[in-house]
């Protein structure tokens, strides 16, 4: 389905790959590996049409059609679930149009394009978007929220729905589990294996491709070579070959200095002249089998701060959370506890929490349950709701998180972000510690732009240990790098002097690096006593808990940090706090009658959210009704039915609200 012929592809000065030969047919399921900045996303440029060969060509056998992730989200004021939709042109195209025909009641063009939905079978379109995005860890209040709103992580997501949505005969991934946590991890993994077509997807999460995969195109000293078996296959073969081509190899170099030696001694005798011609011979044919060259381990290192009090920062019953006019990244799905008088959300409450050198803390906890929000309140990049956060004057925090890759200023080299943060350096100072994190000789001075995901993101750990912090916070440091480079990020952790507070969904890295947990979950901060396997085990402990309670765990975890009652409407009426929480009392009679009533709307609004949770989590594990499809229906049909209730309530709760504040 997919053929390369001779293939050769250039970037700037380097040639990335030659002599690429390779055949892939249709329903393979394609791990793509190799270091940072091999060529694997410009292979996928090329696969796309986007990016011309030096040499050779690519084909593409019939009418394949391909589906890709997008590198951009547009700033949209449609919802979501509409922008996921949109991915499947033609069921889009006939839900507009139904639409459009709604609108203008023009019920002739309506019988029109319900036709065309039934030709498409594209009733169920809505649920199936719906689905994919709670796979992908969107909650159901945020479905219809406009994707302008959208922050960076959450894009990208939107943007993989988006791209499964269409229908494809191959799919293209290029590192999808980047911005997942785990859960959203293994929704995927089954979602691809349930995908029919012909997949290639860019890792460097060997659990993952394990999981997917069943073959393996290994990019490397220019070279792309297919192997039969996943990622672990891959490497076991790998090491196979690499040892058989190490024994052939001293075998040849033996051969070949018994027959130099034999020629060199008769070549001169004419009685073993004949011998050795037949030996010149054989020297001649020597295939010439190359040495294993030895692959360098990657090396970096955090160099030692130059002042490391003992103790650096301590919260103090601290209250951490959002002001209304504050961006609310990562965690900006969680609807805390609002404070409507102050416009804030609270989602972590009375924090004790110190750091002194030397500690070497895992942040664990469920997405989205307010990790990312300790973390930027211990940098000081959050305002403190309450309690206190003391600080030791020579305090020096390296703070690393997915947006300090996507602030790297476009345009400009590895010199000039350096030169940013230090004017004084000497231009050899800079160079060679460039070089420590490997942007040697003409890369230090090439514009980030061309830079591939790892290669950037190297650049900035690299930034933030020009500064020498003793303490460093890493919110998802390995995204995008490479193993070899995970490896010497764990090893460089591991000989640093100061603080490191790590939140990571790499096992590995956290089990290498880190010897204290604390778990952030429910509105609280406390130190877990137990190791990485103990965590799962109360993860899924609890998440069972929630839901022989009867709702699922993302219901727990979506109101964390929350009083309860307030939470659900909170949730659906987020992005505007004015309709949130109760107005101010006034003591007459028909005010707290009304008050009693919007606290039991509540009360249903949350029972009703959390059913249509239930709803969407039956919706999206396709097990459940593949063995009765007519289950789906009845499941689409009562998800339609409780979506419409929860509206209504919801409406009714405003004009309450409203009535109330009019007072
Ligand atoms: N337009 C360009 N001009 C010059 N060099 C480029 C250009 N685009 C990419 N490169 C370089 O080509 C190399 C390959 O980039 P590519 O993005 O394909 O790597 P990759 O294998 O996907 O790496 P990663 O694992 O970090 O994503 C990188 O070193 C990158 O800096
Ligand atoms: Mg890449």
């Amino acid at each position: 389905m997919l053929t390369f012929r001779n293939l050769a592809l250039r970037r700037g000065e380097q040639l990335l790959l030659s002599d690429v030969d390779l055949s892939l047919h249709a329903g393979v399921r394609v791990g793509v590996v190799g270091r940072n900045g091999c060529g694997k996303t410009s292979l996928f440029a090329v696969v796309q049409g986007d990016l011309d060969p030096d040499r050779g060509d690519m084909e593409l056998s019939g009418r394949v059609r391909i589906a890709s992730v997008a590198q951009e989200t547009p700033h949209l004021p449609d919802p979501a679930v509409d922008f996921v939709m949109s991915g499947d042109a033609l069921v889009w195209a006939a839900i507009k149009a139904e639409r459009d025909a709604m609108a203008a009641e023009d019920y002739e063009a309506v019988a029109v394009a319900h036709q065309r939905l039934a030709e498409l079978q594209a009733y169920d379109a809505e649920a199936r978007a719906a689905r994919l995005l709670h796979g992908l860890g969107f909650p159901a209040i945020t479905h219809d929220k406009p994707v302008g709103e959208f922050s960076g992580g959450w894009r990208v997501r939107l943007n993989l729905a988006r791209a499964l949505m269409t229908p494809s005969d191959l799919l293209l991934l290029d590192e999808p589990t980047n911005h997942l946590d785990l859960d959203a991890v293994l929704w995927l993994e089954d979602w691809l294996l349930n995908y029919p077509g012909t997949l290639l997807i860019i890792s460097h999460d060997r659990e993952f491709l394990d999981g997917v995969t069943s073959h393996t195109l290994h990019l490397h000293d220019a070279r792309a070579k297919l192997y039969t078996g996943n990622y672990t296959s891959f490497e076991r073969q790998r090491s196979e070959h690499l040892r058989l081509q190490q024994i052939a190899f001293e075998k040849e170099q033996a051969e070949r200095e018994h027959l130099q030696k034999f020629i060199a001694r008769f070549k001169a005798k004419a009685s073993k002249a004949k011998q050795a011609q037949s030996r010149m011979k054989r020297l001649a044919k020597l295939a010439g089998t190359e040495a294993v060259r030895a692959e360098h381990a990657l090396h970096i290192s955090f160099d030692p701060p130059p002042k490391l009090p003992f103790s650096l920062v301590r919260l103090n019953h601290l209250d951490a959370g959002y002001r209304a006019a504050a961006p609310r990244e990562v965690d900006e799905h969680l609807p805390g506890e609002l404070n409507s008088a102050r416009g804030e959300v609270t989602i972590l409450r009375n924090v004790g929490f110190g750091l002194e050198a030397g500690d070497r803390v895992a942040l664990l906890g469920p997405n989205g349950a307010g990790k990312s929000t300790l973390v930027k309140t211990l940098t000081g990049e959050l305002p403190l709701l309450g309690g206190e956060r003391n600080v030791h004057g020579d305090l020096r925090i390296g703070y690393f998180a997915q947006h300090t890759v996507e602030s790297l200023r476009s345009g400009a080299t590895p010199m000039d972000h350096l030169r940013d943060i230090a004017p004084e350096a000497s231009t050899q100072d800079m160079r060679s510690f460039l070089g420590r994190w490997y942007f040697s000789g003409q890369r230090a001075f090439q514009s980030v732009d061309v830079f591939s995901g790892g290669e950037r993101a190297r650049l900035a750990l690299s930034l933030i240990a020009w500064r020498k912090p003793n303490v460093l916070l890493l919110d998802e440091p390995t995204n995008h790098l490479d193993l070899d480079m995970r490896e010497a990020l764990a090893e460089a952790l591991s000989d640093f002097d100061g603080a490191i507070v790590l939140v990571s969904h790499d096992r590995h890295l956290i089990g290498l690096v880190c010897d204290t947990f604390w778990r952030v979950a429910d509105g609280r901060v406390e130190p877990f006593e137990g190791d990485l396997d103990e965590y799962a085990t109360w993860l899924s402990a609890r998440a069972n808990k929630s839901a022989a309670a009867g709702e699922p765990a993302r219901v727990a975890e979506v109101t964390a940090g929350s009083e309860p009652g307030i939470s659900g409407v909170a949730a659906r009426t987020a992005g505007n706090p004015k309709l949130k929480g109760n107005p101010k009392a006034k003591p007459d009679q028909s005010t707290s009658r009304r008050q009693q009533q919007l606290a039991k709307l509540e009360a249903r609004l949350q029972a009703s959210a959390a059913e249509l949770l239930v709803l969407e989590g039956q919706l999206a594990d396709p097990g459940l009704y593949a063995a009765e499809p007519q289950a789906l229906t009845g499941l689409t049909n009562r998800h339609a039915a409780v979506q419409k209730s929860h509206e209504a309530l919801e409406a009714e709760w405003l004009d309450l609200y409203g009535q109330l504040e009019a007072g």
